[in-house]
């Protein structure tokens, strides 16, 4: 027995040495297979890509705190590099979308250890833009994100679109295909690099034509995204482009008595502000209500019969019929049929871009030369509005995201946030409004929406980013970051989830606390953040409202509350002035 006691001695500590060899073995070959599984080379996604028919056109491993992108001469579209980038292998594929067409994307795999936190993110475009869109890539592996943007399959700048020209294949690319396809061997490059990890949660983020594209991808394939932060969406391809042409036309020729300069806008925006300010009960200089306005024309009309106006500041009276045009909602002169909504009180600072040429805006003029009727020579001279009947025909490259009745993407879980400048004067704000709406309808009332989709207004806020008025813009929005500097990502000085939007959304669809308010940020310079917070506000899902409550700095966001009227559902409901106390208001959540 003591023998025996003593003989397994050693051999206990001979097996104890054997299994700890093995287990350290094992671990060795763990280690190593993870190393493997990051290994940023083409070897790593070769099974992926082969059978994909795409091609890896570069790969490179970025240190942390490196920049990465294409650079101003290759990348027209996206020509600023991001700065301070993760740690992150970075990659570019190209994948043949048709007997002649090919689009590429960008593909962004955190790499050091433990970053990757199992979640996928695709950003959008802008205008007719066609590049890989790197700097509003970089945010995505800061939130610890595998993230992609594709060129959308043609190389050119934001208004640019002769590329379309005569090509249905590259229309198709901008439409839906190039995104689509770049989400699928996205996430299936991903998972591959991570060792076969699955992903957990997807997510969307773009404005403007990238708000357009995440809701035609979600629209389309509900299983894309678990979550979209959509901005300012160009979602009414066919409408929104005949209406820019007859948006400019309104204020052409140049030499016509009815024109509008730079400056009269300006000055139009001034005197907004002086009559519509305070119809949201507070005087801070932002329009936080312009719907609650009825705008006097008159208090700006030039001439002896106006005594106190402004010599320098006034407006004729055709100038003003022309800015009446552009508030106005767009109707048929065919039918009367509705065909869009016309910008909102407080856009004007921004409407040099639609109303700023010799000719109408090339989102406009470009649409119907290069998509519609495929004829460079086409004179905007001869712009009908039964161009609107024609577009919903044939809507080129299928663009549109139209379709309201998303329940597939509600019923899997998918949430929607979605949001709009006030002052956008490029893509008009009550077209979001619109959408919203109908969606409502669609689902049979504001509560079997709210649930899954949510519209936040952002008072002051310019397209997509920026504001004239001093007002808080900022929620980590598509460009946001970037229109900042290089190397920012969400809100800098806030990166959490109750002032940045993308990390409010990934709240709502991994732990479900619904988004009831984001704050949102500017600085006392607008666009720099080392100039110190100027103001804070919350942001409501429409229809509530920022009040303020009667007390306190109205800088702070504390000072604010999203409240609801308790009667009626209209916009004009809303109990706009006195003193911003509570009243007969109440807590819509
Ligand atoms: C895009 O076009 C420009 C010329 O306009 C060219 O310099 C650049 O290399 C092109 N980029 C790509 C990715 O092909
Ligand atoms: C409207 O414009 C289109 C395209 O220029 C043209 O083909 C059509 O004849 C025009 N319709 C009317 C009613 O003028
Ligand atoms: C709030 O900010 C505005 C804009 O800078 C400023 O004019 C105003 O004095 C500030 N109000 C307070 C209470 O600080
Ligand atoms: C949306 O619906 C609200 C409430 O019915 C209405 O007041 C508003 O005018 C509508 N907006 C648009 C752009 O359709």
């Amino acid at each position: 027995m003591a023998r025996c006691f003593i003989n397994t001695v050693p051999v206990t500590v001979f097996l104890f040495e054997l299994l700890s060899l093995l287990a350290l073995r094992g671990a060795w070959a763990a280690a190593a297979a993870k190393q493997q599984q990051l290994k940023c080379a083409a070897s790593s996604f070769a099974s992926i890509l082969q059978p994909a028919g795409a091609v890896l056109e570069k790969i490179a491993s970025v240190p942390e705190g490196g920049s990465y992108g294409e650079g101003a001469a290759a990348d027209v579209a996206y020509p600023t590099n991001p700065t301070n980038l993760p740690a992150l292998c970075a990659l570019t594929v190209r994948v043949a979308s048709s007997k002649t067409t090919s689009y590429r994307f960008g593909l962004f795999l955190p790499t050091t250890a433990g970053r990757w936190e199992g979640k996928f993110l695709a950003v959008g475009n802008g205008g007719f833009a066609g590049g890989i869109n790197w700097l509003d890539m970089a945010p995505g592996p800061h939130y610890g994100m595998a993230t992609i943007s594709t060129d959308l399959g043609h190389n050119s700048t934001v208004a640019d679109l002769s590329w379309a020209l005569r090509s249905p294949g590259k229309k198709t690319d901008w439409g839906w295909r190039a995104l689509h396809g770049s989400i699928v061997l996205g996430k299936q490059l991903t998972e591959a690099f991570y060792g076969g990890r699955k992903i957990s949660y997807s997510y969307y983020n773009g404005c403007s034509t990238g708000g357009r594209q995440g809701l035609r991808e979600l629209q389309a394939f509900p299983d894309s995204f678990d979550g979209a932060l959509v901005g300012a969406a160009a979602w009414w391809t066919t409408h929104l482009n005949d209406y820019v042409t007859r948006l400019g036309m309104y204020n052409l020729p140049v030499a016509s008595p009815g024109h509008i300069s730079t400056s009269d806008m300006g000055n139009l925006a001034d005197e907004v502000v002086r009559q519509c300010d305070a119809a949201d009960g507070v005087s801070d200089g932002i329009v936080s209500s312009p719907e609650l306005c009825t705008f006097d024309f008159s208090r700006m009309l030039c001439g002896d019969q106006n005594p106190g106006v402004d010599g320098a500041a006034c407006l004729n009276a055709q100038q003003i019929q022309t800015a009446q045009h552009a508030y106005a909602d767009y109707h048929s002169s065919v039918d009367g049929r509705f065909l869009y909504p016309g910008l909102t009180l407080s856009s004007e600072d921004q409407w040099f871009i639609l109303l700023g040429g010799t000719e109408p805006s090339p989102f406009g003029v470009g649409y119907q030369r290069y998509f519609l009727f495929d004829n460079p020579d086409w004179d905007w001279h001869d712009y009908n509005d039964s161009i609107v009947d024609f577009a919903e025909r044939t809507d080129p490259g299928q663009a549109t995201a139209a379709e309201f009745d998303i329940h597939e993407y509600k019923d899997r879980g998918g949430k929607i946030i979605m949001y709009h400048g006030l002052a956008d004067g490029l893509v008009p704000t009550k077209g979001s409004e619109y959408y919203y709406n109908q969606t409502i309808t669609t689902f049979g009332g504001l509560e079997k929406t709210t649930d899954f989709f949510r519209l936040f207004l952002i008072p002051g806020m310019q397209h997509c980013w920026g504001t004239p008025v001093d007002a808080p813009w900022n929620i980590a929005g598509a460009f946001q970051p970037g229109s900042m500097s290089t190397s920012e990502w969400s809100v800098p000085g806030y990166k959490d989830s109750k002032h940045d939007a993308l990390m409010a959304l990934m709240d709502w669809v991994e732990k479900g606390s619904p988004v009831d308010e984001i704050v949102a940020t500017t600085w006392k310079s607008s666009m720099d953040p080392t100039s110190g917070v100027l103001r804070q506000r919350p942001l409501c899902p429409w229809p509530a409202k920022a009040v303020y409550n009667g007390k306190g700095d109205v800088n702070v966001s504390s000072s604010w509350s999203c409240l609801k009227t308790t009667t009626g559902t209209g916009a004009n409901s809303w109990a706009g002035g006195g003193g911003g106390g509570l009243g007969n208001k109440h807590k819509l959540i």
